[in-house]
């Protein structure tokens, strides 16, 4: 699907976590053929560098000194949006509950933020960027031409994370879901640097009792209606 406008349009989804942000982003920049950016992955990536490499995060110099020698890329292998630490696939690794346990304490360090934040900023592409996370429409592009602020009710979400692990043959208990997204969300809107909020002029999307393909056209409206406004 074709855009009638003349400029790249960035689109940036923020919320809470697994409330389907990237889902529905992947959905998205497939259909309006942009670059889909899932800047949680980066964050992810650079936790699982710091566990493998015993990196204490309450170091300001051990933090410093491996975010030196973190390099993320993405590449599209098979038609899905791959994640690179370092030359190595970790796609699968960034996903587990390890690492979703100390995620939030890494991306809570502005040092960290920093670095990510000038990575995304970087990214670009000729149609446009589909970019989900935390601070993309109050941090990362202030300016973005369409603002989503994404939430659910938190026992859906803790489900639908849970039935996503179970799907990929990764070990999942349903408590520890539910305790690790309780902790991820008071983290993530409780810290000093670019705490999770709603942009002013984002459009707020509760899909709690949406199915996926229900929410795509509830979005795509929204995007085609806003997307007539800049043309
Ligand atoms: O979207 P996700 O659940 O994969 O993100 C993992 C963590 O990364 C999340 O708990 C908070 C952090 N994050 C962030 O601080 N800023 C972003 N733009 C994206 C993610």
């Amino acid at each position: 699907m074709d855009l009638p406008i003349s400029k790249p349009v960035i689109i940036a989804l923020d919320g809470y976590s697994s409330c389907g942000k990237s889902t529905l982003a992947k959905q998205i920049a497939r259909h309006l053929h942009f670059l889909f950016v899932d800047s949680g992955a980066m964050y992810r990536a650079a936790t699982l560098y710091f566990i493998e490499n015993n990196i204490d995060v309450a170091k300001d110099n051990e933090v410093n000194n491996a975010l030196e020698n973190i390099h993320i890329t993405f590449k599209n292998i098979d038609g899905e949006n791959t994640t690179f630490l370092n030359g190595r696939n970790v796609e699968s690794e960034i996903r587990s509950l390890q690492v979703s346990g100390l995620v939030s304490e890494v991306s809570a360090i502005s040092s960290v933020r920093k670095k990510m934040v000038e990575l995304q900023r970087q990214m670009s592409s000729e149609n446009g960027i589909v970019m989900d996370g935390r601070d993309i429409g109050t941090v990362v592009f202030p300016n973005a031409d369409i603002k989503f602020f994404v939430t659910a009710d938190p026992i859906v979400r803790a489900q639908r994370r849970y039935n996503e692990l179970l799907s990929k043959n990764q070990k999942a208990d349903l408590h520890e879901v539910i305790s690790n997204l309780e902790h991820r969300d008071k983290i993530d809107t409780e810290r000093a640097d670019s705490p999770l909020r709603q942009a002013d002029d984002a459009i707020l999307l509760d899909n709690t009792h949406y199915d996926i393909d229900e929410q795509f056209s509830i979005v795509m409206d929204k995007i085609y209606k806003a997307i007539k406004g800049l043309s």
